[in-house]
């Protein structure tokens, strides 16, 4: 592939989030049914995933289902996107597996169906030795739920004597949050030509280059995975301070103040 050559090294996203928008239009487009789409949508994951590999990207993190997805859509579509679910991890643990993806999970899952809970186990537990790239599914995932979490545990550590209001810091909030072990994106794509975060990462993605592509998700390949990865290469990131090209330290050196 002629992008694939044109990637710079040096210039690479350790962490790719993605908000996958975008499946009933596809399908309504094509007068099929919603959940057609869906179906499709969850090809477009397995592509994406095995290019992410690939490219021995680190973190891929997916928004497959949202708190609000869960509260605001018809019963039927969440629970064809629960079987849905349960039946991408069955199909493609072992292709998970071929290309050493590891998959775990973040959002309140414990709300989620039993059945959907132990085939989500069963592949975080059949995929745990992969030392490749690292998929997270969002599940039932809210951001604002997640700081809601963390303030909650925090609050707990104050009440015990722990901690000190005074004391707390960012790193204090981050230890508490679904994504406690993985670095901040460095790289959002959303599909589908929305302008909206629709409460994903809020807090990780406070210095995450944003990629808006008009592409439906189901039309989404590995190929525009990395074209989102070439554009974000030409991007000059400033945390807040100055560029190369004005003395700034280099991007990736410059610390974001905690
Ligand atoms: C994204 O596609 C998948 C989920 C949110 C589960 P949508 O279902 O939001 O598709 P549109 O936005 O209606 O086209
Ligand atoms: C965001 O898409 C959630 C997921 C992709 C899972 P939505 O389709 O739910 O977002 P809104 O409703 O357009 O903001
Ligand atoms: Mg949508």
């Amino acid at each position: 592939m002629a992008i694939f050559r044109r990637l710079d090294p040096t210039r690479m996203p350790e962490h790719v989030a993605i908000i996958m928008d975008g499946n009933g239009r596809w399908a309504g487009k094509r007068s099929m049914k919603r959940f057609v789409g869906h179906k499709q949508g969850a090809e477009s994951v397995q592509f994406v995933v095995e290019t992410a590999s690939r490219i021995n990207l680190p973190w891929l993190t997916l928004y497959a289902f949202s708190l609000e997805n869960s509260l605001r859509r018809p019963r039927l579509e969440v629970s064809f996107l629960m079987r849905l679910l349960s039946s991408y991890l069955a199909s493609n643990v072992e292709r998970m597996n071929d290309n050493n993806v590891r998959i775990q999970y973040i959002g309140r899952t414990a709300e989620l169906p039993s059945e959907v809970r132990d085939r989500m186990e069963w592949a975080a537990e059949a995929t745990c030795r992969n030392t490749g790239t690292t998929l997270t599914l969002a599940l039932n995932y809210g951001s604002r739920s997640e700081l809601v979490d963390a303030v909650r545990a925090l609050a707990r550590e104050v009440e015990q004597g722990l901690l000190r209001p005074d004391q707390v810091t960012e790193h204090d909030i981050e230890r508490h949050l679904y994504t406690r072990d993985m670095p901040d994106p460095d790289l959002l794509i959303r599909t589908s030509g929305e302008m909206r975060i629709s409460n994903y990462l809020l807090w990780q993605i406070a210095y995450t280059e944003i990629f808006v592509t008009e592409r439906l998700w189901p039309d989404f390949r590995g190929s525009h995975l990395l074209e989102a990865i070439e554009a974000f290469g030409a991007r000059n990131r400033r945390f807040g301070g100055l560029s190369e090209s004005e003395g700034g330290a280099l991007a990736g050196s410059v610390l974001v103040p905690r």
